[in-house]
Parts: C-alpha cells; sequence; structure tokens
C-alpha cells in the first residue's frame, strides 16, 4: 500500500469508539486526508473526534452508510475506505436486531459498491472474531468456518461474505480484519469494562451474566488500530487477519482486578440472569498478522490501569452518556433479566 502519508481514506463509523481511535492514530502519521464519515447513532459522538480538528487533513461529515448518494459524495477523491460503521453491542442485537441486519449487510453492501465504482485502492472491513461462534478450545484460525450465534455476529459475518463476493466478482482490493475484544478510551458505557469502571465510580451494582466465568482475549484499542493499519499496508488482497490481545480472561475476574485497581468493594457485584445464547468463549491465533510485524504492546494490567484513569479524568465525557436515553436501554436490558431471574425462582 506505501506510504500513509500519500493517502486519503474515508473511514465509516469514524466517530464512535475504535473509529475515532483510528482516525486520530492515521493523522498523527501524517495521512493526507481523514473522512470521517458517521451517522452519529446513539453511539456515534462528536465529543469523540474533539482533538481532531487541530489537523488540516480532518473532515468530518454526518451520513449513513445505507445512502449511496451520500457515501459517493463523502468519498469523492479518497483512495481507501476502513469501514467501522455497525451497531456493535450484543445486548442490543438480542432487544432489536432490525438495525444491526440494515446497518453492517446492507450498509457494508452500499459500501462495496460505492468503493467498486470509485475504483478505490483498498477496501478494509473490520469485524470481529464473534463470527467464529464459541470456541470450547483451542483458537480460531483465519480459515475455520464462520458459526456465529448471536443477531450481532451473524450480521457481521453476513458482513463478510459480502465482501468475499465483491473480491470474487470484481476483484475489489479488501481485506478483513477480525478483532478480539477490545477496551480502552473512548468506549461507549454499555460494554463490560467501560460500564463497570464507570459503575464503580457510580457506587451502582456490578450486573454480572450467569456465572460470569464466559472468557474473552482483551485488546487494547491502540494496539486494534495499530493492527489494522499493518494488516491495511501489508496483507494481501482477499486476506483475512485475526487481531487478538493474548489476554484471555474470565469476565469474573475481570471485575476483580478492576475492583482491585479502583480499591472498590466486592459487594458491588451481582449476578444477574445470563444473556440469551450467551458464547461462552473467543479466543485468536493471531500468527498470520504476526508473521507481518504486528504484536500487541499493552499488557492488559497497564491497558486497564489506563483505561481506569482515562474514565477517571473525562467523567464529563462518559456521565453525560449514562443519561436520558441510555437509561431506558439499561431498565430494557437490565429489568428483563431482573425480571427472567425471578421468573425463574419462582418456578
Ligand atoms: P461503536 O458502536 O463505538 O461505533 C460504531 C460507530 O458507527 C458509531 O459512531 C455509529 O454512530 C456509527 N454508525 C452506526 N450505524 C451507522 C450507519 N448506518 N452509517 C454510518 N455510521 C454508523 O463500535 P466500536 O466498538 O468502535 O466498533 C467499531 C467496529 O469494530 C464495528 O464494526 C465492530 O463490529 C468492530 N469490532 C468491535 C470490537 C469491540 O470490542 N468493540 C471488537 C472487534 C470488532
Ligand atoms: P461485551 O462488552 O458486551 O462484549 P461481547 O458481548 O461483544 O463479548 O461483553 C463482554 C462479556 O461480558 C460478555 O461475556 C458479556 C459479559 N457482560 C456481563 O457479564 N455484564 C454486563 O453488564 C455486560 C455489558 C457484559
Amino acid at each position: 500500500m506505501g506510504d500513509l502519508a500519500s493517502r486519503r481514506f474515508l473511514v465509516t463509523g469514524g466517530a464512535g469508539f475504535i473509529g475515532s481511535n483510528f482516525a486520530r492514530m492515521l493523522l498523527q502519521q501524517g495521512a493526507e486526508r481523514v473522512v470521517v464519515f458517521d451517522k452519529l447513532t446513539y453511539a456515534g459522538n462528536p465529543a469523540n473526534l474533539h482533538d481532531l480538528t487541530a489537523f488540516p487533513a480532518y473532515q468530518f461529515v454526518q451520513g449513513d452508510i445505507c445512502d449511496a448518494a451520500a457515501v459517493d459524495k463523502a468519498l469523492d477523491g479518497c483512495e481507501v475506505i476502513v469501514n467501522f460503521a455497525a451497531e456493535s453491542h450484543v445486548d442490543r442485537s438480542l432487544l432489536s436486531a432490525g438495525e444491526f441486519i440494515q446497518t453492517n449487510i446492507l450498509g457494508t453492501q452500499v459500501l462495496l459498491d460505492a468503493a467498486v465504482r470509485a475504483g478505490v485502492e483498498r477496501f478494509v472491513q473490520v469485524s470481529t472474531d464473534e463470527v467464529y461462534g464459541d470456541v470450547a478450545e483451542g483458537y480460531s484460525r483465519e480459515d475455520d468456518p464462520l458459526r456465529p450465534r448471536s443477531p450481532y455476529s451473524a450480521s457481521k459475518a453476513g458482513a463478510e461474505l459480502m465482501v468475499n463476493a465483491y473480491v470474487e466478482t470484481y476483484g475489489l482490493n479488501a481485506i478483513i480484519t477480525r478483532g478480539s475484544n477490545t477496551y480502552g478510551p473512548y468506549q461507549f458505557p454499555e460494554k463490560l469494562i467501560p460500564l463497570m469502571i464507570t459503575n464503580v465510580f457510580e457506587s451502582l451494582p456490578l450486573p454480572v451474566y450467569g456465572d460470569g466465568q464466559q472468557a474473552r482475549d482483551w485488546l487494547y484499542v491502540l494496539d486494534h488500530c495499530r493492527g489494522i493499519l499493518v494488516a491495511m499496508e501489508r496483507g494481501e488482497a482477499g486476506s483475512v487477519f485475526n487481531i487478538g490481545g493474548g489476554n484471555e480472561r474470565r469476565n469474573l475476574d475481570v471485575i476483580l482486578t478492576l475492583l482491585d485497581l479502583m480499591d472498590g468493594p466486592r459487594e458491588l457485584i451481582t449476578h444477574v440472569e445470563d444473556r440469551l445464547g450467551h458464547d461462552r468463549r473467543y479466543a485468536l491465533a493471531t500468527d498470520r498478522l504476526q508473521a507481518l510485524g504486528w504484536r500487541p504492546e499493552t499488557s492488559f494490567e497497564a491497558g486497564l490501569r489506563e483505561t481506569v484513569d482515562w474514565y477517571r479524568a473525562h467523567s464529563g465525557w462518559w456521565r453525560p452518556l449514562k443519561e436520558g436515553r441510555f437509561t431506558a436501554y439499561y431498565e430494557q436490558n437490565y429489568g428483563t433479566r431482573a425480571r427472567l431471574t425471578a421468573d425463574s425462582s419462582d418456578a
């Protein structure tokens, strides 16, 4: 792919958690143009991009990836598309799956059409390890079958299949990255780590789904962004790259580590009804990306410390996100669980 400094990027979903960190990294590394294109759903937040306005190469466009005309306009002059735009939360996909199909599958297909029309040099589809489904033992490899088990992961797998179709049919120069559970600054406080950190600050219960023994492979957001960059620059067209932090931890252990770090009381831990169809474990083999020179650089303990410090210093960022419409989601998600728990104990 060559030198980033001479490249012009369209970063879709760039006002979200990983996309905003990625756009910042591109600008810091001297990209010629970075157009962030984002619908600004509940998860998209202009505050994630506040410091980027200092870069003349940066531009923000509000728009929906399902809107072909808006995509064509924003894409004008760009050579590379990096697609982060998605509905990204499993629990919300259990409450309402329609938006996941719309944005994650249809939106990706609209972007792919636009990429072919514009003749972009490279298309990067940011996907997830959840497409492999539950992995009882061993480590998922890029050629393993896709066995998604939630509406979220099924929609991400559907998007991947569309990317493959455009590679085969139109010769699109696309790659796919499958990142593991990511954490760090600017993550919306509905996901496990920022929810637990901010609940400790607010002395709220820490809701653990089921027995809390589910395992995830945690990846610091800047390691994830660096992995996408390496795959984008050095990956062969049509290939897939796992990006995992190599930090497999059980949920309850993550929470206990956080409580230790934050000096929080263990009494806040509250077991609630398990997530429907909850995947017990994800784990990735990452030798393919490591062969291109990438390594995760942040230990889980150091990354968690940085993240706790960031949320401590940025309560003005996350407090407003936990009010208003978030309260309705929280009631619906956790209220349902509380009722389910009560029903099952009645039975
Ligand atoms: P996020 O929810 O924080 O951000 C998603 C962004 O997409 C938001 O800014 C939102 O406004 C935008 N968006 C949603 N629908 C859109 C649409 N129709 N048009 C334009 N923009 C739209 O998500 P995230 O955690 O930053 O994840 C980014 C990507 O990485 C997603 O594709 C996700 O599947 C993938 N991923 C996430 C993780 C993780 O642990 N967070 C791990 C692996 C892969
Ligand atoms: P999450 O951050 O939603 O990521 P994903 O579902 O994509 O892995 O959840 C991480 C793990 O934490 C998952 O096993 C579900 C669990 N979890 C809880 O136990 N309690 C919670 O309140 C949340 C949000 C997640």
